[in-house]
């Protein structure tokens, strides 16, 4: 019989909770928002009162003067490059590992990225050597919080306020991060939010920015608005998003202790390394909970480790791609991308539900880990 098979006769699904999708989840808060907005029809109209009261709220939550709400994450990201002025022709410079939907951003406003590589134990941007990476049109640096890892934003600020380069910090995994004292999104010129529908704060679709310029936010509005408001969030979408606001401190406490545990629970599994390196007075979000998975440490390959994990009711996947196969017709290499190259390959991401879940399930969560290990290290053991 193989592994998987006695696997699934050991564990089962467990961890699937019957019923309705595990996110969003059915908060009552949001329940009441959307029947009010039923009720007075803010639901169906243009323009109402939700829209105003997000973007005051964002603004406020990140101590900023301003957020302008949108279509997605990814426009939002096109939108922040546009407001700080990044033109055809310009550079951008970019993780070699990242959100693939950043590295289009930048092409589409006919900019070029500039791919620096990682630094493997926060998945973000190596700080060390991005300042080789600037050449003579280098106008940009979009840096990601990725899977629970809080990039190193006082270098990167250092490095652009000496350099005069603008950053882009994509908070769209990480919203409510605190990044050294300051809300995620705060360090760069211009923050970045997606309330895509598996994000922690949803709406389906959606995103944001958040900025401290007022000439930045003019612009992006002044882009949005190019015929009757091009890209927008829609009322509704922001009458939803409300109430998630208010909880959204409470729920990252609670997942940042039960990746805390899962952390320190698989420590010992030789071959999985977490990816938790934080700054000094930092608290990451936990959209993923990231391992690199070492496959010269385990019998079998990430992707049978993984579905052996799903089969067991475990929501974890693979990471993002990366950049590191991309062409000189379409980006520049800023030097060796070898962390980038292993985060593609290596990387294993927990889905974020499963970290409000209770110790019970965590714990058992952390056993299946283990199961798995042993059934296939040896296969007669289960
Ligand atoms: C780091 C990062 N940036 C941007 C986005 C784009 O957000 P959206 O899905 O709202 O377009 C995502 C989505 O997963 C993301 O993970």
């Amino acid at each position: 019989m193989q592994p998987e098979q006695q696997l699934a006769l050991v564990g089962g699904n467990a961890l699937i909770p019957e019923g309705p999708p595990l996110w969003p989840l059915p908060d009552e808060s949001v329940q009441e928002a959307l029947i009010a907005a039923f009720s007075d029809g803010s639901w169906g109209r243009y323009q109402g009162p939700h829209i105003e009261r997000l973007e005051a709220r964002l603004a406020e939550y990140h101590a900023v003067p301003f957020a302008l709400t949108c279509c997605s994450g990814t426009f939002a990201v096109e939108l922040a490059l546009r407001a700080i002025k990044v033109n055809p022709g310009d550079e951008v410079i970019l993780a070699g590992y990242d959100f693939s939907g950043n590295f289009r951003s930048i092409e589409s406003i006919g900019a070029r990225p500039v791919l620096v590589d990682i630094d493997p134990s926060t998945s973000s941007l190596d700080a060390a050597i991005v300042e080789d990476a600037i050449g003579l049109t280098t106008k940009a640096i979009v840096v990601s919080h990725l899977h629970g890892g809080i990039a190193a934003m006082r270098s990167l600020r250092e490095i652009a306020d000496r350099r005069g380069l603008q950053i882009v910090e994509d908070a769209c995994q990480t919203p409510g991060g605190n990044v050294e004292g300051r809300m995620a999104g705060t360090w760069g010129d211009v923050g970045v939010l997606s309330f895509g529908g598996s994000k922690l704060l949803t709406a389906g679709r959606g995103g944001a920015i958040v900025t401290a310029g007022e000439d930045i936010h003019q612009r992006a509005k002044a882009y949005c608005e190019q015929g009757n408001n091009a890209f927008p969030l829609s009322e509704l979408q922001a009458a939803v998003l409300l109430p998630q606001l208010d909880l959204l401190d409470a729920r990252n406490g609670v997942r940042r202790q039960n990746a805390a545990t899962l952390i320190e629970c698989l420590r010992d599994s030789s071959g999985l390394s977490a990816i938790n390196t934080m700054p000094p007075d930092s608290a990451a979000s936990y959209f993923k909970l990231a391992w690199l998975f070492d496959e010269n440490a385990w019998p079998i390959d990430r992707a049978r480790f993984i579905a052996a994990l799903q089969a067991e009711g475990v929501a974890i996947d693979i990471g993002f791609r990366g950049f590191t196969r991309r062409g000189p017709r379409r980006c520049r290499r800023a030097g060796d991308l070898t962390h980038s190259a292993r985060a593609a390959e290596r990387t294993v991401l927990l889905h974020h539900p499963v970290l409000l879940e209770s110790p019970a399930t965590i714990e058992r969560v952390t056993e299946t880990f283990k199961k798995v290990r042993r059934a296939f290290s040896e296969p007669n053991a289960e």
